[in-house]
């Protein structure tokens, strides 16, 4: 049964105990709603260290206040008896109330004009640290830029904040993040070696449900007729892989048929990019290893998803 813990001093204490006993840390961030992709992090995280924390924290700073912080779902307890019934039990669960200091943010106008939310009566978004207690933040300045940062200009920003000050309490030796969330797994390599964080990052294969949608917490949002048309994204993915495969190698055109499958079957594209794997550079024929890159909408739904194609 994991031991939880909610408090970032007690986490610390923990981390720096078990290390004092020879104990190597691996850590997975999350932000909970747990599911198979999850857990395959777990498991990979296991395989490179003695311990592992699972952090689960819905972080605001991360979520632009048109986005969808208010309904991202959460199970806690769920999630609790999901970590239970994987093999070799989690010995961490770190689910902090709130990592960031707001104070003084006290009426409905000031919390407008701050730009901050709040869930379940406690103010939790900061949309530009104005002044409310956060002002320091962690920007991978041409990683982010692109793809995902286009339509979510502080995402990153967020991310790469949330997970610094997370590694800077947790102190693991091993942190492992999804290829699911490709753009979001580089920028955290990058911002490990850049700023010389003793971590080393690992990036876990993307998991599928059987039907080929990639899994994520989101997809529980979409309509019976929603996650059916979200099918034609990994069909396009994978048609675009085969095509590659026998030799057409002209991104134009792999990128066309990917946005017209998509729109076909309803879904509204945000972006399809194919992309250098490490620099995340726009590619125009495929010579060495690329990934192809999607964001698209179904309904209110934003979902992404990517394929890796690397030429022999
Ligand atoms: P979240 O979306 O909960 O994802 C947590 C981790 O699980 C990420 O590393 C993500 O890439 C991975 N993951 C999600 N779906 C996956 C799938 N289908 N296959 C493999 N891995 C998958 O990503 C975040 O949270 C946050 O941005 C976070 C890093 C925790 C910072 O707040």
């Amino acid at each position: 049964e994991p031991k939880i813990i909610r408090n970032k001093e007690e986490m610390r204490k923990w981390s720096r105990t078990m290390r004092a006993q020879g104990k190597t840390i691996g850590l997975v961030p999350t932000m909970g709603y747990l599911h198979q992709g999850h857990l395959s992090l777990i498991t990979e995280a296991q395989k490179h260290t003695h311990l592992t924390v699972v952090s689960i924290y819905i972080n605001p700073s991360q979520f632009a206040i048109n986005e969808d912080l208010s309904t991202y779902p959460s199970d806690f307890q769920g999630d609790i008896q999901k970590l239970k019934s994987i093999p070799n039990s989690v010995d961490v669960v770190f689910n902090p109330q709130n990592l960031y200091d707001y104070y003084g943010v006290e009426t409905e106008t000031e919390t407008e004009q701050l730009g901050v939310e709040e869930r379940e009566g406690k103010i939790v978004c900061c949309l530009e640290g104005k002044g409310i207690g956060h002002e320091t933040w962690v920007r991978v300045e041409k990683l982010e830029k692109g793809m995902c940062g286009k339509s979510r200009p502080v995402f990153f920003r967020g991310v790469a904040t949330v997970v610094a000050k997370l590694f800077n309490i947790v102190e693991p030796d091993v942190a492992v993040f999804g290829k699911k969330d490709y753009q979001q797994w580089r920028i955290i390599r990058r911002m490990v070696r850049d700023l010389d964080f003793a971590v080393k990052v690992i990036g876990s294969e993307l998991m599928r449900e059987e039907d080929g949608l990639a899994m994520s917490s989101r997809n529980v949002h979409l309509s019976p007729q929603e996650r059916e048309q979200a099918l034609s994204i990994s069909r396009a993915l994978f048609e675009a892989k085969a095509d590659a495969q026998k030799g057409k190698n002209i991104c134009s055109e792999l990128r066309r048929s990917v946005i017209e499958s998509i729109e076909a079957s309803g879904g509204k594209i945000d972006y399809v990019e194919i992309v250098d794997q490490e620099s995340l550079e726009t590619v125009e024929e495929i010579k060495d290893g690329v990934v192809v890159c999607v964001a698209a909408w179904f309904g209110k739904v934003r979902l992404i998803d990517n394929m890796e194609i690397d030429v022999a």
